[in-house]
């Protein structure tokens, strides 16, 4: 049983196994993004209603651009869909989306419509959304290294004032706190460039079940057992 006390404020995931659900049932494989959409809408419902604090999802990593631009197109297009269809219900449920990520090089509609996103929820005050999108973890460290060094270049900032607020300041993350649980789906047991920085303490939980298969259900599941780790932050 879930206790509703202890709910973490933060559950990052890793949305993996939507190709090898398709492949499964000798589907296409857009056939398993577009399933997998469905199993992101229930678990942005199902992390709103118990309380889940801030969410975020792997939707593209800067690594993705590698795969057939069939499916990369395919993946935005959802990616606009899925905004489309969902904005007014996110709306209406007080979510804040966030984008984590160098979005603004995707395609043009999908910035507009992520633009859109960003603009209707801001001033949300329910769970906030976080779509990582064109993100990639070193990417991340290495733009906020680089702001530093232009500042400490610029001398508004001295080598020895850079501290992990520092850099955290710069990251896509600033303002939010550590992912307690991170999820990956499918089997894999990697971290594929997520997260890198914020993961530090992170409790990681690996479940088989493919994306598209990840119901409510399963989710509580992983809850459960993120409520049975004892987290010592590298205390006793
Ligand atoms: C991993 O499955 C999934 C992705 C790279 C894309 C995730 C996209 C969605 C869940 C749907 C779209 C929703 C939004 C908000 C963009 P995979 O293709 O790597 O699976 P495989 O490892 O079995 O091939």
């Amino acid at each position: 049983m879930i206790d509703f006390d202890r709910i973490p404020a933060h559950v990052a995931v890793i949305m993996d196994g939507n190709g090898r659900w398709a492949q499964s049932r000798n589907l296409p494989h857009m056939a398993g993004h577009n399933a997998g959409m469905l199993a992101l809408k229930e678990i942005v419902k199902a992390s709103s209603t118990m309380g889940v604090q801030y969410l975020t999802v792997y939707a593209f990593s800067t690594e993705n651009w590698k795969r057939s631009m069939e499916e990369v197109s395919g993946i935005f297009k959802l990616l606009v869909l899925y905004i489309e269809k969902e904005l007014k219900e996110l709306h209406e449920n007080n979510v804040k989306v966030k984008i984590l990520g160098d979005y603004e090089k995707l395609p043009k509609d999908a910035v507009k419509s992520l633009q859109r996103s960003l603009e209707t929820t801001k001033d949300n005050s329910g769970l906030q959304f976080n779509i990582a999108l064109n993100y990639g973890g070193r990417d991340e460290i290495l733009r906020s290294v680089k702001k530093l060094a232009m500042e400490v270049e610029a001398g508004k900032l001295k080598a020895e004032e850079i501290t992990e607020e520092t850099i955290v300041k710069y990251l896509y993350t600033a303002g939010i706190p550590d992912p307690d649980m991170i999820i990956r789906t499918s089997g894999e047991m990697r971290l594929s460039n997520y997260l890198l920085w914020q993961s530090a303490y992170s409790e990681f939980i690996f479940t088989d079940v493919f994306w598209p298969d990840f119901s409510k259900k399963e989710y509580e599941k992983t809850i459960e057992i993120f409520q049975n780790r004892k987290r010592r932050f590298g205390g006793r």
